[in-house]
């Protein structure tokens, strides 16, 4: 949660900074600000909302300097004001920061400081620990140069505090430097060739530069002009390792469509594409991935997988335990990383450990992992944020390949993480007891999504037609069976997260336990009912509905025959191979979602409450 920038070069630091902040705004959008540093003081300008208020604000009253950070707040401590917008001053108005995370031991630090007489303006952590930052800095010698005085004091107070944190410190006692710092929380430095950048993403930096440092937890930077140096908080020093970012500003722009979900919708064909490239065996029997650091011989060794995830990732990890035990036979299980971090779950030896993360920066999936690294588990990531930090502390992984995903609900990242599990069924399945000729045939299905998702995208008039007539209602319950229960669950998150519709998912077959109860006019069910071998099942469900005055919506696939007035509005899905049935049918309820939000008036792209990134717990 949270955007932050900071930028130290020979440019006018606010239009970069605000740039850099816009294209951070999925991490959060309750309040905008920066603080420049100029004529030996700071210039902040920070108001509650977007960062276009801002950017406007600051073109009506432009701020000179070529040193700043900036902010974008997703609240944690504090309501949503101005007073507790950043950039936070410490109380002589010589420290400016910004911070991304939460300081956990914030209110015995504030205690201590009030004893001291200090006072706040702000409700918030991260003032708290910029006042900490002041008064070690007054503690330090002043016979040494501020640049250090200022880089131990941010040490010295980071050592207090426990929590999480990426912060940059601006002090006016060392106009030319930076201080940069993480723990648990993503920091980015941009190395350009005349300017230093440092983000909490690479969304920020690459219309700047594509030569990226990832700092590691426990990491402090120091900028002095356009020259940096890291260190640890024991202040060994590192050498910093320079990678470059693959994606490109245009793959982080809009382009002609209205939001970022719908481009991000219609990008999947391209997407999933660029997922599977150069994934198959030569033969076109199996899958094959290069980052597992595992021998063919250790996989089939292991006895059993494990997925953690949060939301839409959690559900990406549910279809893949379906497609695990169906195709490979393997038991797996799947679990809720908030919830597998603090349970202390017996684990089996032989257990492969998966995380899945689009953003690869979401605390409890992190934590989960690390959990179970403690343990002595191997844990491989589905990832799509190179250089994130799942991927940089998991033993190994498959990277998603889709490219940036900006809009907060998540779609495209989704439908790859769905292929990659499904490959990965298909990889440990030809390792059992899969033959060639199904593993071919599994390929060839595989082959075709692109084009399956193409197809099944040109229902999207009519299902705008849908979603126009259904936007009214308060309720909804989307039910689908089998590998297609996490695909109703899906549906209903993306439904409520843009929408604020309650919606709930259960498995068809469980509505008469309980929800049908909720079932009126005004409840409307969506139905996940492909030809398979439970459709007649399914279709007795739908009944059940119907008989009790419940509107239903269909999705169904070409080859299925449904009772004639069953259903009050149908969705046709191409009919395909099992294992990609749960692409296939997450696209109409992509689109419902959105159109449906779209015709209630809500900002689908920045929904409320949310971010994308969850970097607090
Ligand atoms: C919903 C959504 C979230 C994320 C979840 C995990 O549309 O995007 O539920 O899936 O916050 O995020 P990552 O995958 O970045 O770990």
């Amino acid at each position: 949660m949270c955007g932050i920038v900071g930028y130290v070069g020979n440019l006018k630091a606010a239009p970069i900074i605000l740039d850099g902040l816009k294209r951070l705004e999925y991490r959060g959008y309750d309040s905008a600000g920066v603080a420049i540093m100029a004529d030996g003081e700071f210039n902040v300008a920070k108001q509650i909302g977007r960062v276009a208020g801002l950017q406007k604000t600051v073109a009506q009253k432009p701020i000179e300097g070529t040193r700043g950070i900036g902010h974008t707040r997703w609240a944690t401590h504090g309501g949503v004001t101005r007073e507790n917008s950043h950039p936070h001053l410490s109380n002589n108005g010589r420290i400016a920061i910004i911070h991304n995370g939460v300081i956990e031991n914030y209110a015995t630090i504030k205690k201590l400081l009030e004893s001291k007489d200090f006072t706040f303006v702000s409700e918030t952590d991260t003032e708290v620990l910029c006042n900490l930052i002041s008064y070690h800095f007054d503690k330090e010698p002043e016979t040494d140069e501020a640049g250090s005085r200022l880089l131990a004091s941010v040490r010295r107070s980071l050592m207090h505090v426990q929590g999480t944190y990426g912060i940059c410190v601006l002090s006016l006692d060392a106009p030319d430097e930076l201080i940069a710092a993480r723990q648990g929380s993503p920091l980015i430095l941009g190395v350009g060739p005349e300017e230093l950048v440092i983000a909490s993403d690479v969304a920020a930096l690459v219309s700047r530069t594509q030569n990226v440092v990832y700092l590691k937890d426990g990491e402090l930077v120091r900028i002095k002009g356009t020259t940096f140096q890291i260190s640890t908080m024991d202040e060994a020093g590192v050498s910093p390792v320079i990678d470059q970012v693959t994606w490109t500003v245009e793959d982080a722009d809009m382009g002609d469509y209205e939001h970022y979900m719908l481009k991000e919708i219609f990008e999947q064909p391209a997407a999933l594409e660029n997922a599977m490239r150069g994934r198959f065996s030569a033969d076109n029997s199996t899958a094959k991935f290069g980052g597992l650091n595992l021998t063919a011989n250790e996989l089939r060794g292991m006895g059993r997988f494990m997925f953690c995830a949060c939301g839409t990732a959690l559900h990406a990890g549910m279809v893949t335990e379906h497609l695990i035990e169906r195709f490979a036979r393997v038991p797996v299980e799947c679990d809720h990383a908030s919830e597998f971090r603090y349970r202390n779950t017996p684990l089996f030896t032989n257990t492969l450990f998966f995380v899945i993360s689009q953003s690869g920066e979401t605390i409890d999936t992190l934590a989960a992992m690390r959990e179970a690294q403690r343990k002595g588990f191997k844990v491989l990531a589905i990832n799509n944020v190179v250089g994130s930090s799942v991927a940089r502390e998991a033993d190994g992984g498959i990277y998603q390949h889709v490219g940036p995903e900006i809009g907060v609900a998540s779609t495209k990242a989704f439908t790859s993480q769905l292929l990659i599990g499904a490959m990965l069924a298909l990889y440990i399945g030809r390792m059992r007891d899969m033959s060639v000729r199904d593993g071919t045939e599994y390929v060839t299905a595989l082959k075709g999504v692109p084009d399956l998702v193409r197809e099944t995208l040109k229902t999207a008039d009519h299902i705008k037609g849908i979603a126009e007539r259904y936007s009214r209602f308060n309720d909804m319950l989307f039910l689908g069976r089998l590998e297609l229960f996490p695909i109703a669950l899906e549906g209903a998150l993306k439904l409520k997260e843009i929408s604020y519709i309650h919606a709930e998912a259960y498995p068809a077959a469980e509505i008469k336990h309980g929800p049908i109860a909720l079932i009126d006019p005004e409840c409307p069910s969506v139905f996940l009912v492909p030809q398979n071998e439970l459709f007649n099942k399914v279709i007795s469900s739908m009944q059940e509905i119907k008989a009790r005055g419940g509107p239903i919506i269909a999705i169904t696939t070409s080859d299925a025959e449904l009772p004639e007035g069953l259903a009050d509005e149908v969705i046709v899905i191409p009919a395909c191979h099992e294992a990609i049935l749960p692409i296939i049918a997450t696209i109409p309820m992509q689109l419902f979602s959105y159109y449906v939000a779209v015709t209630r008036g809500c900002d689908v792209d920045k929904p409320r409450n949310l971010a994308k990134s969850v970097t607090v717990e």
